[in-house]
């Protein structure tokens, strides 16, 4: 939520945010802003700065009406409201009475009600609604020609979670950083550095960056990058080697983000398996550096997660309690830690995070720590704040996902929701037989299923199209088809804004069925006729149920399941696989017809309303 953009080279500074705040924009899209130093004929220093509510095309606009003084030292800032609706004056940066502090923020300061209380006392005038402004006439008072120590008195005071970014026009060529719970990373470049929330914003710029810790203050000048603790203790960093280069969080020639990123699931899934299945059949997850002797003692596994991550654990359940006989519970993450939940060093709490700044998901898994709980995350976000404060992390390897509907990200977090449950069944021997082997052989296929499945999406696209009128649509689903109906309701939701609802397909008789009426499109995903059959038959009943009533029937079917045909009004067909991987192949056209289907409806697929893709409040 909201993304940052700081830089210090040579240079034209704005051109240098303006081009970061573009690739950040997924973050929050209600406003923008930038402040950039400028120096006078004279030599005096000043910020130059210009924001707007709305996206980020507003300010741009205004800034090619009204240029800027150049300058090689700026911040921006593109942003989520939280506190003050998204108007010029909320948009950041904010600034001090004098106009010589810039901040931009991401998170909340909860303590602001006070400190502002405390500052409108002492005589300054607060022109915004927002927290943040609080940060820039504090770092005003605090500042002694020193602005890193001016964060760190700043910071001190603060309660919440904030990542800042100021500059300060007594304070030529310096940008200075602040992170506690929210997400900054600095950028190493050659005479140049570079500080955002995400790598994407510098990435064609360096791929050599450093991950800031919590409590962390960071200067940055052209030549030299100086981390501290808030006490201005000198800190500790990880650098690290980006892995994918500049093109990846490009458009590479589709409409949006979501279309290129619903393409690059074959590849996503492989890469997710890459190297992880041996040529003997078994699994190698030596990242997950959690001993074999803990792992076997675990006697309960609890999936935390949020959204579409979520629902990725709610399919995990499935199979860590099938494959390996360990109970295993899912929970969303926002309700986890105040139901007071059970946990102990027998228990392996899995969070699930495409970002890995979920401020919910790392609320909980610091929580399980507390209590003694290993975690493990999966997450595709490498040097982010859950993996870091994890025991230990498999990476899903889907690339950086732009579009706020998540997609690649949450094929891959199935794949790696797979492997942990083999990984975990290997390790204790449980089950460890042929279904396993067979198992592992059908995940390896699981790319070229997608694949297949992608190829046959034209008509899927129509029946979206068709159905832009449509006030409502339904869900159903058993077993692993459940969460799958579930993640199909929500990218209708959050990208079609019309009224979408999953449901376990055998609920449907205890209230939900009142909602079928004539014509309602209602897609059911069916189990493999082959395996538990049982289940295939139930859900048979049920969309007989639906259609008698009047239902317009969307039915996603393996191929070769005739029994569907006489009650399927529109036939959706994936390839077969094993039960508790149909979820790889079956999502995808509800991926398909959700994106589709916003489009007829003229929304903005890749930036829904009210949304941010990474959600650092709680
Ligand atoms: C929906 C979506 C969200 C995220 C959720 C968790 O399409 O993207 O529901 O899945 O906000 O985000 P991460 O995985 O970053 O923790």
């Amino acid at each position: 939520m909201c993304g940052i953009v700081g830089y210090v080279g040579s240079q034209s500074a704005l051109d240098v945010v303006i081009a970061g705040l573009q690739r950040l924009e997924y973050r929050g899209y209600d406003s923008a802003g930038v402040a950039v130093q400028a120096a006078d004929s004279q030599g005096q220093w000043s910020l130059a700065t210009d924001k707007r509510a709305g996206k980020l095309v507003n300010l741009e606009k205004s800034l090619a009406e009204n240029p800027l003084p150049g300058g090689t030292t700026g911040i921006g800032h593109t942003r989520w409201a939280t506190h003050g609706g998204p108007t010029d004056a909320n948009a950041h940066p904010h600034l001090d009475d004098h106009r010589r502090v810039a901040v931009v923020h991401n998170g909340i300061i909860e303590n602001f009600a006070q400190l502002r209380a405390e500052l409108a006392e002492r005589g300054h005038e607060l022109r915004s609604e927002t927290d943040t402004e609080v940060v820039a006439h504090l770092i005003g008072e605090a500042f002694q020609g020193d602005l890193a120590e001016a964060m760190r008195i700043v910071c001190r005071q603060l309660d919440g979670a904030f990542t800042l970014v100021a500059v300060h026009a007594d304070a030529p060529g310096v940008v200075v950083g602040a992170r506690r719970n929210s997400p900054l990373v600095v950028g190493r470049g050659d005479g140049e550095n570079f500080l955002a929330s995400d790598v994407a914003a510098f990435i064609a710029h360096t791929r050599e960056a450093v991950e800031l810790g919590q409590d962390q203050v960071v200067e940055l000048r052209a030549d030299s990058v100086t981390v501290t603790d808030f006490d201005g203790v000198p800190a500790e960093v990880r650098e690290y080697h980006v892995d994918w280069d500049a093109s990846a969080a490009e458009k590479g020639g589709y409409d949006y983000f979501m279309l290129k990123e619903i393409a690059e699931q074959p590849k996503a899934v492989a890469d997710t398996l890459l190297g992880r299945i041996g040529t003997d059949g078994r699994l190698t997850l030596d990242e997950v550096r959690i001993p074999d002797s803990v792992l076997r003692e675990i006697d309960k596994v609890v999936i935390v997660a949020c959204g579409t991550a979520f629902h990725a654990g709610m399919i995990a359940k499935y199979a860590i309690e099938h494959w390996t006989r360990i109970p295993c519970e899912v929970e969303v993450a926002s309700e986890f830690r105040y139901r007071d939940p059970i946990l102990n060093d027998h228990t392996l709490v899995i969070a699930i995070s495409q970002s890995g700044e979920t401020m919910d998901t790392l609320m909980a898994l610091r929580h399980a720590r507390e209590q003694g709980a290993r975690v493990l995350a999966i997450c595709n976000t490498n040097g982010s704040t859950i993996p870091r404060e994890s025991d230990a992390v498999l990476y899903t390897h889907a690339g950086p996902e732009v579009a706020v509907a998540s997609t690649k990200a949450f094929l891959t977090q199935l794949v790696a929701c797979y492997l942990v449950a083999l990984y975990l069944g290997q390790v204790r021997g449980t089950k460890w037989g042929d279904e396993i082997f067979t198992i592992i052989r059908e995940l390896g296929d699981a790319p070229k299923q997608v694949e297949q499945v992608l190829g046959t999406m034209e008509p899927v696209r129509e029946l979206a199209r068709s159905l832009a009128d449509a006030r409502s649509v339904l869900f159903l689903g058993r077993h692993v088809g459940f969460p799958v109906a579930l993640e199909g309701a929500l990218k209708l939701k959050e990208l079609a804004y019309m009224h979408a609802e999953g449901f376990a397909a055998g609920e449907l008789k205890h209230g939900p069925i009142a909602l079928i009426e004539e014509g309602l499109p209602v897609v059911v995903v069916v189990p493999s006729p082959r395996g538990r059959s049982i289940l295939h038959d139930k859900i048979v009943s049920n969309i007989q149920e639906i259609r008698a009533r009047g239902a317009r029937t969307i039915v996603i079917a393996e191929e070769g399941d005739e029994a569907v045909v006489p009650y399927a009004d529109h036939l959706i067909r994936i390839p077969a696989t094993p039960t508790l991987l149909q979820p790889l192949v079956a999502t995808v056209p509800l991926q398909v017809f959700a994106c589709e289907l916003a489009t007829a409806k003229g929304h903005e697929v890749d930036q829904p309303r009210n949304l941010a893709k990474s959600v650092t409040v709680e």
